[in-house]
């Protein structure tokens, strides 16, 4: 909740202003576990004062906590002769501007009207609003999208900022309003607060009350200024197919920055991050962490400054942006979300997926467990016609699947990637009944139906282009350089916007279609609109209005189309982000679906965003990305930890392989919802252990700690490692529960020659007879049978069966080779 406190008890009718500086105001933000405080100094500039675990606060806070500096050191910028002890350079703030002896990082860079860029924003007012005003948007109980202009909706009720999707159901929120001294601009700050699960978000409006044109060249959404520099921070960076690679960075002197310039939150350096103490890991230790619900290009610094404080922001990268406010305009920064732990990374991951799974998702889908799909792609790609999808599309149901999505090449001449992007029009060669025969056949096999769209580009060769060129982004006069032969749709168009919305209403009417694939395929270049021009817009708005404009296709297109599952999609994870899960319950994590890949980028996600917004799919072998050839088994367990997905032809796959597939969907349904609401913990992060390979486990453990779902993959076969534990994290320790794994059975020709080892009679190794004897003899695999506390597999791990080392095989022996995985069942007994 949020806390006003003051020194003087008395009310404050009257100057609030002077009352609150005169007072050392104290603002504390309190969630279940943790406190936020900042004070209006008497100089009118807000002073954080802290952010971490909970403490006792009272009116005294700024007393014991603020600057005491009297005579400030040589060289440094004293703010006025009325507080010639204040310099900003060491001060610890709320926000920070530019001009006025802060040489640090700033929050804001506003250039006036005068020309001038220095900016002094103190202290005017606040307000604080409990209650939750809900936009005609609502879908359900969890669904709320904000509409309008920035404005006070009722007394007491909180201020919806527009044009952004925001985080939904805030316990509070508090504004407080900023004057620029000297100047008619204004900014006002909003912090909402979300208890139960130790969220912030933050996010800015700055108005222009002036009587000209001002243009903020810089505009941060969150600000954070600790008070020592002891911290390192976690990025995560990487490249198509390469998603979400954890970085660890010590903070020192000089800045890091993680951010992102190819218009999209990007797979470069994805906008979640964490600050950390250097002795802090996944189950110890202070830490905080930042994302920003925001889909375009953003911007992460932290800088230690020369007296030895960190600083903190994100927003959108100021880098290649700058938006005009003409007289009377005003200007929003997407939120930024912030939290903070005491006890590890799993805990603060924990914050984050809550916060994601309760204040970001929303819509029908928010709470419902997702179907298991068969996704066309990587099973067939450009080269299908209907007969090979119904094919596929049998198995699949034959299979337990539940929702079969069309992938690209279904519209236009769509036979490859050079054209037909814009022209939404079903290719009646390859679907003689179109959109509407084909899902009304995938109904009939007890199906759901999806398709891929990719609304937001354009294929020069194709109708679209042809009939208005002037729509794709370019630069009149210059050649454009394209991405995958594509160009993109100038979205800060309006007719643009609406030909978007109208083709894709359409298609989605057009057939009984229940989910939605939404890709996005290239980055930015040669950003231009020819209107802006004419309406003296710089060009330098071009990212940030391309993201509105999306956002407002997408808000009209959930608005109308409320039962689609919506599933974003940028060449995989290039727009990861909670911008776009505001829209879209979950997110196609990444096109690389090789399981050891997988696992590591499953597990990058983890720290951020929880498992049931990963799209992950298990997709033929050798995979079309590494060529690297793991177990359908590992592929399955790897995959089934987000939501689960095939995309593979099992039309093609030997009946072996088909008759797994059925058994683990089965197996999915029933530990589901365990999956898709339980708390997830990192127990391994790829760590590198004794013997030389590395090793991911998890654990995702229900709600009520009844239930669990282990899982454990490592890449290398270790030979004569005879003893293996397995040790878990978050079961109840006063609670029994049994664990057992999936019991398997391998074919023989596993073992290659060493069945000569046992045979009776020589057989030649792939030789006909070797093939005749796979098909009935299978070896059994080993049995985990062990009933303990909670306590012992938390604190002390269990004795697993030893691995495979050459030295004999039996039921008791784990056949665990390179890229080999198990999971772990438990489940709470009765003693
Ligand atoms: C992107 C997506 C893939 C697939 C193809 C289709 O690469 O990430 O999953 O949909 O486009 O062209």
């Amino acid at each position: 909740m949020v806390k006003v406190l003051c020194s003087n008890h008395e009310n404050t009718d009257g100057d609030v202003k002077s009352y609150a500086q005169e007072n050392g105001q104290v603002f504390v933000l309190e969630t279940a576990h943790t406190t936020y405080a900042f004070c209006v100094r008497e100089s009118g500039h807000l002073e954080h004062l802290y952010y971490g675990e909970k403490i006792d606060v009272h009116y005294d806070l700024s007393a014991a906590v603020s600057s005491k500096c009297k005579y400030p050191g040589g060289n440094l910028v004293n703010y006025s002769k009325e507080y010639s002890s204040l310099t900003l350079e060491t001060l610890c703030q709320e926000i920070s501007s530019v001009g006025k002896g802060d040489v640090r990082e700033p929050f804001c860079v506003i250039e006036h009207v005068d020309g001038s860029y220095t900016s002094d924003f103190v202290f005017d007012s606040f307000e604080v609003h409990e209650e939750f005003i809900k936009s005609d948007f609502v879908v359900d109980e969890n669904d709320f999208t904000q509409e309008g202009t920035a404005e006070i909706t009722s007394e007491n009720s909180m201020v919806q900022l527009t044009g952004l999707p925001t985080a939904h159901h805030p316990t509070q929120q508090l504004v407080v309003h900023m004057k620029s001294l000297g100047r008619n601009v204004f900014m006002d700050l909003y912090y909402e607060i979300y208890e139960d699960c130790d969220c912030i978000t933050r996010s800015c409006q700055v108005r222009n009350q002036e009587d000209g044109k001002i243009t903020i060249h810089r505009l941060m959404s969150a600000q954070v200024d600790f008070r020592d520099c002891d911290y390192e921070m976690m990025h995560f960076s990487g490249a198509w197919v390469r998603e979400m690679t954890p970085e660890t960075i010590p903070v020192s002197r000089g800045k890091i920055i993680n951010s992102s310039s190819t218009g999209t939150s990007s797979n470069r350096n994805n906008p979640f991050i964490i600050l950390k103490r250097s002795d802090t890991n996944d189950d110890h230790g202070k830490c905080f962490a930042s994302n920003l619900i925001y889909s375009g290009n953003h911007y992460e610094c932290a800088e230690v400054g020369s007296f030895g404080k960190l600083r903190f922001v994100t927003g959108i990268n100021p880098n290649g942006f700058s938006y005009g406010l003409s007289a009377g305009e005003t200007f929003v920064t997407p939120q930024a979300v912030i939290t903070f732990s005491e006890n590890g990374l799993n805990d603060l991951s924990h914050h984050m997926h809550e916060f994601v799974r309760n204040h970001i998702v929303r819509g029908m889908w928010a709470k419902k467990e997702r179907p298991v799909l068969l996704n066309s792609w990587e099973a067939a790609y450009f080269k299908f016609d209907e007969g090979k999808l119904l094919k596929m599309a049998r198995n699949a149901a034959k299979a337990g699947c539940e929702l079969f999505v069309l992938d690209d090449g279904w519209f236009g001449n769509r036979n490859d990637d050079t054209k037909s992007l814009g022209d939404w029009t079903c290719n009646m060669q390859k679907l003689p009944g179109g959109l509407k025969g084909l899902s009304d056949k995938i109904h009939g096999l007890g199906l759901q139906f999806g398709i891929w769209v990719e609304p937001e580009m354009v294929n020069v060769d194709s109708e679209c282009y042809r009939t208005h060129p002037d729509w794709a982004v370019d630069i009149p006069g210059m050649n454009h350089s394209e991405g995958r032969n594509q160009r993109i749709l100038n979205l800060t168009r309006t007719d643009v916007r609406d030909y978007v919305v109208e083709e894709m209403t359409k298609v989605f009417s057009s057939a009984d279609i229940n989910y939605v694939k939404w890709d996005m395929n290239r980055i930015f270049s040669d950003t231009y609109s020819d209107e802006f021009a004419d309406q003296d817009i710089s060009q330098q708005e071009f990212l940030h209005r391309y993201v509105l404009g999306l956002y407002d296709i997408l808000e009209r297109l959930t608005r109308a189309f409320p039962e689609i599952l919506f599933e974003g999609c940028a060449s995989g994870g290039n727009r990861f982000d909670l911008g776009i899960l505001c829209y879209m319950p979950q997110i196609w994590a990444s096109d690389n679906t090789d399981a050891w890949c997988r696992a590591g980028i499953q597990t990058g996600y983890s720290y951020g965003y929880p498992m049931s917004v990963v799209s992950a799919h298990v997709s033929g072998c050798p995979n079309h990305q590494t060529l690297r050839n793991t177990s359908i088994e590992t592929r399955f367990e790897v995959a089934m930890f987000g939501c689960l997905g095939y995309e593979c032809n099992l039309a093609d796959m030997s009946e072996e392989d088909r008759e797994r597939i059925y058994q683990q969907i089965a197996l999915y349904k029933k530990l589901r919802p365990v999956l898709f609401t339980g708390d997830y913990y990192r127990i391994n992060n790829g760590k590198r252990t004794y013997f030389g390979d590395e090793v991911y486990e998890w654990i995702c453990v229900s709600k009520d700690r009844k239930n669990a779902v282990a899982f454990q993959m490592h890449n290398m076969a270790v030979p004569n490692m005879p003893e293996v534990t397995f040790q878990a994290k978050g079961l109840d320790d006063s609670v029994v529960y049994h664990m057992s794994n999936r019991i398997l059975k391998y074919n023989v020709k596993a073992f290659g020659d060493l069945i000569n080892a046992v045979s009776p009679i020589h057989v030649k190794q792939d030789s006909i007879t070797h093939r005749i004897i796979s098909k009935f003899v299978k070896m059994d695999g080993e049995t985990e049978d062990i009933t303990a506390s909670g306590s012992v597999f938390n604190h002390c791990g269990v004795a697993l069966h030893q691995n495979y080392g050459a030295t004999g095989y039996d039921n008791e022996v784990r056949y665990y080779q390179d890229f080999s995985s198990r999971i772990f069942i438990f489940e709470a007994v009765e003693v």
